[in-house]
């Protein structure tokens, strides 16, 4: 079958599609329902980790490589089996049962790229926990409100992570957020690693490798297909991040389905996601989908240059034989940027890569041309959102590679109902740019809500555009029906593939005594596609060298959000262009920041505000 038609069944006969896609899933209570009121297989019965460990074991596949750790950050490499990964995470799973941990109980991990982090993840799963991974790039005290938020009955964390020009130490970070909490988790479980040891605390903090050396090895606990895997936060456009909520069962199916049919991986060949555990990436495709689908997965400590050169991932694809490879478009500019003639590409081995998947922002043309020049295969751009879980858009390569056109990520998914609606709700005309929404309901995987907030997730996603969902990106459709994702239409920006929200960046700038008013607003960045800038007015009398000032503010944002914000620039402005109700113009000064056209809105205060920013730029 063709990808038109399996995308038509996929959207006429959804139930019938997605029931035949549930068969690659063990249950241990088959789904009657494919779909009841409004969720995915509710009757079903099934366990995440039994799928991605026990099946394959049981199946014959308990020697094959399941997780390669590849980290040059501290030159070590080890590869788990199906069977020592079982191992780990059964034992792991009994540790955390022996803190109390139990189905529906909360689990907090926030820890570097180390193999515990993928068997903490399992474990929860294992016992039907629900796991919480905070990204380590984050500061305290986004640690904390996700505390607060999870009100997770363990912490699991690590003395450090190790970044290419310094020693993370996680356990202060962890202190202090816990110390700014208000929630009180039972325990906090560390892994000491030996770049340095935490201080632990007693009573409340235990030694990783102690506690797991009593621990008994645990069996799998069967969960509703409804119930929640895991919460992972994102940036909305507040302060407060919103909890993702993921289920079991549709998870499972869909992700299942998607590593053949999307990425055309089959059992048994290496898929690495250079990405990080912190991230939607890392949970689905470092972790569970290469997993379910009994492929090895690589899960590797580095980055894409200095750790220690340009040619690292080369060399991880060669030594690994890795089939394909997804990673976000900067890794890809990085990589350019230092070895602008692909040298480092030329020595290792590469045949094996058949694909080259890119995500996490646009695919800029220049950067797709020349990784396609580069490693002489397809490469191929493919959008989605925390929020999905899975591919919105893709050039589904495991049904039928359609042509690629650059600065378009193919076609929607099957599934995936994708339109483009102006503001009345309409549908757009090929070629025109608008809101992109997905037509109800959402294919299995998808969110269902945000974790304790029904009314949020209704009003950020469902109520602009009655029965759809909105997903926060501009685009358009072509006569072709390819899809062009063009950027966020809200307070979303995405640095270096990481989201961010320029609203809680605002917040914490605004928090500065000296300031009386400012915005954040994302601006184009060759190497990281956007990076924040802020523009703050003065309070009046605060007379203040405004290198001072910004030097302040990078420091408070670095140590409220974190390092990963990557803010580093604050302009003194006199004004901030409003209407004349007092909205500030961002989109228009997003505009000018990028040097597109705009027009000077009728409800403008005063025009001359627009001017400064363009002259502070
Ligand atoms: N723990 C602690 N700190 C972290 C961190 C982590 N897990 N990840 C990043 N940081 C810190 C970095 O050390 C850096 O700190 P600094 O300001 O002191 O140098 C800051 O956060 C910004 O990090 P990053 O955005 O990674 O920038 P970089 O300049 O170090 O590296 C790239 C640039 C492009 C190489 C890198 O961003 C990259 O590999 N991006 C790919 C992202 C990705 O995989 N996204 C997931 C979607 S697929
Ligand atoms: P995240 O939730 O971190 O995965 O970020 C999701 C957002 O990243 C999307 O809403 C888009 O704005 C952006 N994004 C991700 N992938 C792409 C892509 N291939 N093309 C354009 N934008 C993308």
């Amino acid at each position: 079958m063709g990808f038109d038609e399996v995308y038509r069944r996929s959207i006429e006969q959804s139930e019938r599609f997605w029931a035949e896609a549930a068969r690659g899933i063990e249950w241990d209570v088959e789904p009657a329902q494919v779909r009841a009121d409004g969720r995915w297989f509710a009757d079903g019965w099934l366990n995440t980790c039994h799928n991605a460990l026990d099946r394959h074991v049981a199946a014959g596949r308990g020697e094959q490589a399941a997780l390669v750790y590849d980290s040059p950050v501290t030159g070590v490499k080890r590869t788990y089996t199906y069977r020592e990964l079982l191992d780990e995470v059964a034992r792991t799973a009994g540790m955390l049962a022996g803190l109390g941990v139990g189905r529906g109980d909360t689990v907090v991990i926030y820890m570097p790229m180390v193999p515990e982090a993928v068997v903490a993840m399992l474990a929860c799963a294992r016992l039907g926990a629900v796991h919480s991974v905070v990204f380590g790039g984050f500061a305290a005290p986004e640690l904390a409100v996700r505390i607060d938020h999870a009100r997770p009955k363990v912490v699991l964390s690590a003395s450090c992570g190790i970044e290419p020009s310094r020693l993370v130490e996680y356990k202060p970070l962890l202190d202090a957020a816990l110390r700014q909490a208000g929630h009180r988790p039972g325990h906090c479980v560390i892994l000491q690693r030996p770049q340095c040891r935490a201080e632990l605390e007693p009573g409340r903090d235990l030694d990783w490798a102690e506690a797991l050396s009593t621990a008994e090895p645990t069996g799998c606990v069967s969960v509703r297909a409804t119930d929640p895997l895991y919460v992972l936060y994102t940036s909305g456009t507040t302060g407060l991040p919103k909890g993702v909520v993921r289920d079991n069962g549709g998870h499972a199916v869909a992700l299942y389905w998607s590593m053949s049919a999307v990425y055309g991986v089959a059992p048994g060949e290496v898929f690495w996601a250079a990405s990080d555990v912190g991230w939607v990436v890392g949970h689905s495709y470092i972790v569970y989908a290469p997993l379910l689908a009994g492929c090895t997965t690589i899960l590797y400590e580095g980055k894409p240059v200095g750790t220690p050169d340009p040619g690292a991932f080369w060399r991880v694809v060669a030594e690994h034989g890795v089939r394909v490879l997804f990673t976000a478009p900067t890794a890809i500019r990085a990589i350019k940027k230092e070895d602008p003639a692909g040298e480092w590409a030329a020595k290792p081995d590469l045949s094996g890569l058949r694909h080259l998947f890119l995500a996490g922002e646009r695919l800029d043309p220049d950067t797709y041309h020349w990784a396609t020049g580069l490693l002489g295969i397809p490469v191929i751009d493919h959008w989605w959102q925390t929020e999905t879980g899975w591919p919105i858009a893709a050039n589904c390569v495991g049904i039928e590679q359609l042509p690629l056109k650059p600065g378009s990520p193919t076609k929607p998914v099957p599934g995936y109902d994708v339109r483009i609606l102006d503001s009345a709700g309409a549908d757009c005309p090929p070629g025109t740019e608008g809101a992109v929404a997905i037509r109800l309901p959402l294919p299995p995987g998808c969110l269902p809500t945000l974790y304790k907030d029904d009314q949020r997730f209704t009003e950020s996603y469902l109520t602009r555009y009655p029965g759809h969902y909105l997903t926060g990106d501009g685009g358009y459709i072509d006569a072709d029906g390819y899809l062009y994702v063009m950027g966020r239409i809200d307070d979303v920006i995405n640095v270096a593939g990481h989201r961010l929200s320029t609203g809680a960046m605002e917040e914490v700038v605004a928090a500065h005594p000296d300031v009386a008013e400012c915005a954040v607003i994302g601006v184009d960045d060759p190497l990281k596609g956007q990076l924040p800038m802020g523009f703050v007015v003065l309070k009046a009398g605060a007379d203040r060298d405004p290198a001072d000032l910004e030097r302040e503010l990078v420091t408070m944002i670095r140590d409220r959000i974190g390092p990963v914000a990557a803010f580093r620039r604050a302009l003194v402005v006199t004004r901030l262009p409003k209407t004349r109700s007092g909205k500030i113009l961002r989109a228009t000064m997003r505009d000018i920041a990028a040097g597109r056209p705009y027009r000077t809105p009728s409800t403008i205060e005063d025009p001359a505000a627009l001017q400064e920013i363009t002259d502070a730029l």
